[in-house]
């Protein structure tokens, strides 16, 4: 085995393909120490990738709140949900979320996870029962993909955001149950899924539609409630997934849904039955984290990502008429995500060493995140940044460019 092992990590080498993890020395903020590949000397670096969307991260009263947490909560739930680890900040940020989305469900209940891998584990094969098809949208997030592999029904891989394909195929279905799966927004590209459009095919095909919104919860409508508060119209054939861990700057993950089918995940999730619930001091903290996205800070740091975004894209499209022969690919992207695709593999990975030789931190990223021949560099904005740091990362890769890097 471990012959064989060696083979396929020297395999990963040659293409360009091993990962490796950098070691954070500082919190999350929009600049963060981090030590170099040989973990020598840790130097700081303006942050373009994490998920900090809002800042919450660092949000005085988000850490006072989780210091709070723990005074009042200690350490770890000690089981999981369904022995002694179900506490009263659980309850309560389940009762919170769920008050917040009852404009666009209807008689909904909220169930939360330690993580969003685990939810989407959780609703797919909660779900997924007896003659089920799953109708799922080819770039989805790997642990969609994972729930629907898990739950060993047939799997139907639509075009990305193709309706019509979909459409054809649902037409063609004769199972029982249909499940349609998607992003909301997704988390490569930064495009959203057209919902209004799903929720006419569920309506049409006896469909339901399950929504991961971890990148669009807290960014996206006025009120932050995401892809769903964007939509011209609601729908009870949907199951929300948001995760808690990108704009609300802490972790775990919820799903808000008609009351019986969080009814049906609660008694039936193996991967909510089988885990310790998540620390209370989290659930403590995130009351306070939600109560700021959905009130007037949240607001405003949505309109200044807004204003970033905008200028970044403009930025980025003026970078791609100049180098026309790197035929940058600059994805239209409705959220603080943005990619530039670049091609191959080696191409994203030295891009992204020599932008952190210049002080930026932005991930190459590359297959099987993304298809072959899509590698790409992925640029994501939190509220706490500025203008002038984002005029610096243009003209870093523009520097890149004339350098033909
Ligand atoms: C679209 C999407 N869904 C789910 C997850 C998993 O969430 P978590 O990090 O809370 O496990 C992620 C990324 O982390 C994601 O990007």
């Amino acid at each position: 085995m471990l012959r064989k092992l060696e083979e396929k990590l020297s395999g990963l080498k040659t293409a360009g393909l091993l990962r490796r993890k950098r070691i954070a020395q500082s919190p999350t903020q929009t600049r963060q120490s981090i030590n170099n590949h040989d973990n020598s000397i840790s130097t700081e670096k303006t942050l373009f990738c994490s998920n900090d969307y809002l800042s919450l991260a660092s949000h005085p009263e988000v850490i006072a709140a989780l210091k709070d947490g723990i005074d009042k909560w200690g350490g770890g739930s000690g089981a999981s949900h369904l022995i002694s680890g179900h506490m009263a900040p659980h309850e309560e940020l389940e009762n919170m979320i769920s008050q917040l989305f009852s404009g666009l469900i209807s008689d909904n209940r909220c169930i939360t996870f330690s993580t969003g891998y685990m939810a989407n584990l959780a609703v797919i094969t909660a779900l997924a029962q007896g003659d089920c098809e799953i109708f799922s949208d080819e770039l989805n997030h790997a642990s969609l993909i994972d729930g629907i592999r898990l739950c060993k029904k047939t799997v139907k891989i639509f075009k990305h955001a193709n309706y019509d394909h979909l459409a054809m195929m649902l037409n063609e279905s004769t199972a029982e149950l249909r499940l349609i799966v998607t992003d909301g927004v997704f988390s490569m590209d930064g495009d959203k899924a057209d919902l209004d459009t799903l929720y006419e095919l569920s309506e049409k095909y006896n469909a339901w539609v399950i929504v991961d919104d971890a990148h669009g919860y807290g960014v996206l409508g006025s009120n932050g409630l995401g892809s769903l508060e964007v939509t011209n119209q609601t729908s009870e054939r949907v199951v929300l997934i948001g995760t808690l861990g990108k704009s609300a700057g802490l972790s775990g993950a919820f799903v808000v849904a008609h009351q019986t089918i969080v009814n049906f995940i609660f008694q039936t999730a193996r991967a909510y039955i089988y885990t310790t619930a998540a620390l209370p001091a989290i659930s403590f903290a995130l009351l306070k984290s939600l109560d700021l996205i959905h009130g007037d800070l949240g607001r405003d740091r949505r309109a200044q990502l807004k204003l970033l975004k905008n200028h970044l894209e403009h930025g980025l499209l003026g970078l791609k008429n100049k180098y026309p022969k790197f035929e940058l690919l600059i994805v239209e992207s409705s959220s603080p995500i943005q990619a530039v695709v670049v091609g191959e593999a080696e191409r994203a990975t030295r891009l992204s060493s020599r932008l952190e030789e210049l002080g930026f931190r932005v991930p190459g990223i590359r297959p099987p995140t993304v298809p072959k021949g899509t590698s790409r560099i992925r640029l994501t904005l939190s509220a706490n940044h500025t203008i002038n740091d984002v005029d610096l990362l243009l003209e870093a890769l523009g520097s890149c460019f004339r350098e033909e890097v």
